[in-house]
């Protein structure tokens, strides 16, 4: 059986994880916030284990107009709730309402909740929506009232998918794993030639690039919430994570991290250990001043810090000066890929720099610098 699936993406991110996605053999609509496509409980599960970009994957449940809270409830109850909900589980709902006649959320969430209790003949008891929760969530329920179309979704992902279960440290400004594969996919660096990130942190680009380029799967060691489901095929589970394994392979490029901040270097190499991938990153506590590249030319992915306070512009611009100056002499022909929130400041490197991609990160816009040293 097929369904309507959408996997959901960061503003920005669509067109990677759609590229993602059809190395998966995985093929949909691109639309603002994600992708549309239709697949069975094989793609729920491959999309979820292999997806680097995406936030998480949502199977439409049904869709219909409801102009009434008698009319929405009726309808609801006619949708096949036991497929992804045993009686009495709690159950997490979150509702918005965009022109419709029914326009409070909370009091829609109620009716919808009342629906999956005359189905499944059983109330089920309501959990908050924690969108960011670390554990486990509760089965979770989406609901959107547009022009009084409603449209019910179910969450097959639990946490969302940047939580691969490997980073408990981080250092200050850690960047979001998701955001991270993008800037590794959106790169261009082909696994190949030594990659390396003199701003490394919590070494989330390098962990991320590893993962990538060794085509370890990222979901491999986290639950899902497709596991709950009633009609959750076990053999169907083991046999996909088993072929993700049996596709692992070795490295072919040296990774190294550096970091002037020695306990940011400690986070970087417990988180490695814990993503499997220690073996395959050097990380060295060292100012930028003293990066000591492999031969190359290889590839610079990194996340320099980039100032909101006014107060930081004037050692920003002499850092992102030396960023420029050091490349220079020692990573002559590399290629180079940072994030930045100021063309000012990309300015300041010399380099020629387009900017490639325009994404969020912890809700400042950022660019995907690119270019030669
Ligand atoms: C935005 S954070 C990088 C976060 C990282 N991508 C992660 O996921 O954790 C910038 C890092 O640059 C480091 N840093 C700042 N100035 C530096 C310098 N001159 N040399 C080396 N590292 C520096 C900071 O210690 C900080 O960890």
């Amino acid at each position: 059986m097929t369904e309507k699936l959408f996997i959901v993406a960061a503003p920005g991110l669509e067109a990677l994880t759609a590229r993602e996605l059809a190395t998966l053999g995985l093929t949909g609509v691109t639309v603002a916030g994600g992708m549309e496509l239709r697949g069975g409980l094989d793609s729920i599960y491959r999309a979820n284990l292999h997806l680097r970009t995406a936030s998480r994957i949502l199977v439409r449940l049904g869709e219909f107009y409801a102009a009434a809270f008698s009319e929405l409830r009726k309808k609801a109850s006619r949708l096949p709730w036991e497929r992804y909900l045993a009686p009495g589980q709690p159950v997490a709902l979150r509702a918005t309402c965009h022109k419709s006649r029914l326009y409070h959320s909370d009091a829609v969430i109620e009716r919808v909740l009342g629906a999956i209790g005359d189905r499944l003949g059983q109330a089920a008891p309501l959990s908050a929506w924690d969108e960011e929760s670390e554990g486990q969530p509760p089965q979770g329920v989406v609901i959107r009232l547009a022009n009084n179309l409603c449209t019910i979704s179910v969450d097959s992902s639990g946490a969302l998918l940047h939580r691969r279960g490997y980073r408990l440290a981080t250092a200050k400004a850690p960047l979001r794993e998701t955001l991270a594969a993008a800037m590794v996919l959106a790169s261009g660096w082909d696994g190949r030639a030594p990659l390396l990130d003199p701003f490394c942190g919590a070494g989330t680009i390098l962990i991320e690039a590893a993962l990538w380029a060794r085509r370890i799967a990222p979901g491999k060691a986290r639950r899902f919430t497709f596991m709950d489901w009633p009609g959750f095929d076990a053999s169907l589970w083991e046999a996909t994570l088993a072929a993700a394994l049996a596709a692992e392979r070795p490295l072919e490029a040296p990774l190294l991290g550096s970091d002037r901040d020695a306990g940011a270097i400690q986070f970087a190499a417990a988180n490695a250990v814990r993503a499997d991938v220690a073996a395959d990153i050097e990380f060295s506590c060292r100012p930028l001043s003293a990066i000591a590249p492999p031969p190359g030319p290889g590839w610079l992915i990194t996340n320099p810090p980039y100032g909101v306070r006014v107060s930081a512009a004037k050692d920003l611009r002499n850092l992102y000066a030396q960023f420029g100056n050091i490349l220079r002499r020692r990573c002559p022909g590399w290629q180079v890929a940072f994030l930045c929130n100021s063309v000012p400041l990309m300015r300041q490197t010399g380099f020629t720099l387009e900017r490639s991609h325009s994404w969020s990160n912890g809700g400042v816009r950022v660019y995907l610098a690119r270019g030669v040293v």
